[in-house]
């Protein structure tokens, strides 16, 4: 750790950086001229995709597939079965196990098995629905429970493990225990699965694809293909979201439809429909949670001992580094000095799970601020007092897996700031007087913390690279690895690079994210996009203008200390010159302007083998304090009141911040609310549409929702300007709202813990409401 720096003297000279500007796209998504992959001019021969199905099968051998109707539609220009495939039949990340299109086999309701390839999407819509696909059934597993029963799982268990659990539960006070389901989420991104593929001279391909990762989507292309990476382009200028459902599932449709591409050579785009984007693509992991915590007299905690049980569906996907996070994130704030976190990852015959905001990090948290409100409901305190009670310190501050909380004095001022800004103990009164007046409403109050892990647990994927141009007009080209999907990071690394060359926003073009100009590249994931293209821009940024300083000098008989970029010109001593002036002389003088930035973040050594070392950079800290009320003869609910203080470090952009501080929050409010995914007895999803799943609008905000930005010291890691990560963390805000509500029931008969699972519909907590009421009646 450094020294925080001294923030007035670094606010002062800044001119682009930490200014509270609108995302570069705003006007044009309101306007609607933003262009998304549907947006862009088609070819004139362009062809459409549409993916095919067993509509009836959910496992199941295929016996026979007859598409001869399929291919007689007018307008069916080709149908591709898995035979048609030049290259490899695989889409997935890393385990091979994600079939482009079934062969053999369906392994879950929704299952590719071919692609019509027609001049219109209306005429490949219905040709899809023509196929003929003869499916032996085999029975499926489908929840968590039926994979432990079966013994299915699609990767080993894994766990963290400190001291002995099991003595300390035997020397705790109390131990309690429970079991909690927490429900999946659909990513339902406004702009759904799309991918637009164009042959390219020498059997190249240029592929458009709505996807976090184009790296990915290149090389994955290219093995579909059976053509080297360097035959494959993959571009992408922005998506209509992401949040980790176009991580890895993107490659499924960008590899449909540049096989189409390569057979027909045509133009071909996939723009999945609604109800096929929900049905075949993989949702945020829903989880069985076994919980128990020993405890002393006070609430504090002794030993945990914790199995996250989650249905990965059929393929690996990104399950490990996700069911990583979860047990990461298994100590929410909270010091365990005995712990066992044990992880499945069960192998479940439905779409597979991916990532989704917070990355398995929510479920873990969520498990942990259970195991706290129980306690505190047993011991007949307030839940923030026991929370604050194991919170981590100065003495006890090791993670499970043993990295430190150094910032532990963060977290206690931010928690105690929020305490007394969103008056927690006089709104307890309130409540508490509330509810014994009110017979069938009642309120529930909770304040929950935030700490999440910023960094990539896999290793190798924390670097990125940036390609900067100075042109001799004085503009400038910016192009990086990390993707753009509403969240703001376009828009940051273009400050960070307009502050270093010193010049005017709109002397910086941004320009689409494009495997041909950087290469290698991550996914824009694990909230890290800024951290890491921000760094590796600058570094291209910085490199240039070191050699334009290097020509000045030569050329001025001057020092580096008397030349200053600014205000698109360049100081030297007390002449000043236009940048344009400078890139034109530097240019004669045969300077390159150009350069490939690159930045790995420093600091992290885990060895997930042998869980040792420190996996994350820093941590993000945040708390949210949220009031409910809810109708205990209909289990509605509305929340009321929610206060929020987050931490960003020195904000970079604090507009840009607020907006995902506010939408991370709203989602997961969604996630442990109103999402729910039902999948019937046979494992047909059927929430396939908003018809059926509820995602929160805007008038599901809270009434009263006071939204801040932690005023502290900044990171004290040498992060861009000393930001933080801020794309997932306030997702897990949300728990506040959980907590409430489930406070709220608590309030129906005190020291019962009640049974509320997520998300926590109205249905659910008319269930919890029952139940308590059926405890009062036997008792
Ligand atoms: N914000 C918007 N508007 N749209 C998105 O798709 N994705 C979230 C978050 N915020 C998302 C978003 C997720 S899952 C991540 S990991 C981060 O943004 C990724 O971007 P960053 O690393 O630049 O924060
Ligand atoms: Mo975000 S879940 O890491 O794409």
């Amino acid at each position: 750790m450094t020294a925080p720096l001294d923030r007035k003297n670094l606010a002062t000279n800044l001119k682009h950086v930490r200014k509270a500007l609108p995302h570069d796209s705003a006007e044009k998504h309101v306007r609607g001229t933003a262009t998304y992959i549907d947006d862009m001019v088609e070819p004139a021969d362009t062809l459409h995709v549409v993916p095919g199905w067993a509509r009836d099968a959910v496992r199941g051998r295929i016996q026979s597939i007859d598409l001869d109707e399929v291919r007689s539609v007018p307008g069916v220009v080709a149908v591709l079965t898995a035979g048609d495939i030049p290259g490899t039949n695989d889409c997935s990340s890393a385990f091979g196990d994600d079939p482009v299109l079934a062969k053999d086999e369906i392994q879950f309701y929704g299952q590719v098995v071919f692609a019509v390839v027609a001049v219109t999407r209306e005429a490949a819509r219905k040709a899809a629905l023509k196929a003929k696909i003869d499916v032996s059934p085999i029975t499926p597993i489908l929840t968590a429970d039926d994979a432990v029963d079966a013994d299915t799982t699609v990767l080993p268990d894994y766990q963290f493990r400190r001291g002995s659990p099991e003595t300390g539960m035997q020397a705790a006070e109390e131990v309690l225990s429970g079991t909690m389901y927490i429900g999946g989420q659909e990513h339902f991104y406004l702009e759904g699965q799309i991918a637009m593929a164009q042959p390219q001279e020498d059997g190249g391909m240029l592929v458009y694809s709505s996807t976090q990762h184009p790296s990915e989507i290149q090389h994955t292309v290219a093995k579909v293909l059976g053509v080297p990476d360097a035959a494959i382009t993959a571009e992408v200028r922005r998506m209509g979201g992401g949040f980790g459902g176009k991580e890895s599932q993107a490659n499924q449709w960008a590899s449909l439809a540049a096989l189409a591409a390569c057979r027909t050579g045509r133009t071909c785009k996939i723009r999945l429909d609604r109800d096929d984007d929900m049905i075949m693509t993989g949702k945020r992991h829903d989880f069985k949670v076994e919980w128990k915590v020993g405890h002393d007299g006070s609430g504090r905690i002794r030993a945990v001992d914790m199995e996250f049980l989650a249905r990965c569906g059929y393929s690996v996907d990104l399950s490990l580094g996700v069911n990583d996070r979860t047990l990461f994130h298994a100590d929410s704030s909270y010091f365990y000095p005995d712990a066992a976190i044990r992880s499945r990852r069960l192998r479940t015959d439905t779409c597979s799970n991916t990532a989704f905001r917070g990355f398995g990090g929510p479920q873990g948290m969520l498990a942990a601020e259970r195991m706290i409100d129980a306690i505190a409901i047993r011991l007949g305190k307030d839940p923030l007092e026991i929370r604050k009670l194991n919170f981590y310190d100065g003495e006890r501050n090791l993670t499970p897996y043993g990295m430190p909380v150094e910032e532990y004095e963060v977290m206690h001022d931010l928690i105690s700031q929020l305490e007394e800004s969103s008056d927690y103990w006089l709104r307890r009164e309130e409540v508490a007087a509330f509810n014994a007046e009110n017979a069938v409403l009642k309120k529930g109050l909770a304040l929950t913390p935030v700490k999440f892990g910023i960094s990539f647990t896999l290793k190798h994927l924390n670097q990125a690279g940036a390609l900067v141009h100075l042109y001799t007009d004085g503009s400038v080209h910016l192009n990086h690895g990390g993707t753009e999907m509403g969240q703001g990071l376009y828009q940051k690394v273009a400050q960070v690079v307009a502050e270093e060359f010193g010049v005017t926003l709109n002397k910086v073009r941004i320009t689409a994210t494009n495997t041909s100009k950087v290469p290698n590249t991550g996914p824009t994931a694990a909230s890290s996009g800024t951290d890491l293209n921000a760094m590796a821009a600058r570094n291209a940024a910085r490199e240039i203008k070191g050699r334009l300083i290097d020509f000045i000098c030569e050329r001025h008989q001057c020092g580096p200390s008397v030349i200053h970029f600014g205000d698109n010109k360049v100081l030297v001593g007390d002449q000043s010159f236009s940048l344009a002036e400078i890139a034109k002389h530097a240019h004669m003088a045969r300077i390159q302007m150009s350069h490939a930035g690159y930045y790995a973040t420093p600091g992290i050594t885990w060895d997930r083998e042998s869980a040792t070392g420190r996996p994350f950079f820093y941590f993000a800290f945040g708390g949210a304090c949220a009031e409910v009320t809810i109708d205990t003869m209909t289990g509605e609910m509305t929340v009321d009141r929610v206060d929020i203080l987050h931490d960003v470090g020195h904000s970079l952009n604090p507009a840009i911040d607020l907006g995902q501080i506010e939408g991370g929050f709203v989602q997961g409010m969604g996630w442990l609310t109103t999402e729910e995914l039902v999948w019937d007895d046979r494992g047909r999803l059927r929430t396939h549409a908003p018809s059926t799943y509820k995602i929160p609008t805007a008038s599901d905000l809270p009434e009263r929702f006071n939204v801040r930005l932690y005023d502290g010291n900044g990171n004290p890691e040498k992060t861009v300007y000393r930001s933080k990560a801020v794309g997932e963390p306030p997702l897990m805000l949300a728990n506040a709202v959980f907590c409430a509500i489930n406070d709220a029931v608590a309030s129906l008969r005190p020291g019962e813990v009640p049974t509320l699972d997520a998300p926590a519909t109205p249905e659910a907590i008319m269930k919890a409401v029952q139940d308590m009421r059926r405890r009062k009646a036997a008792r």
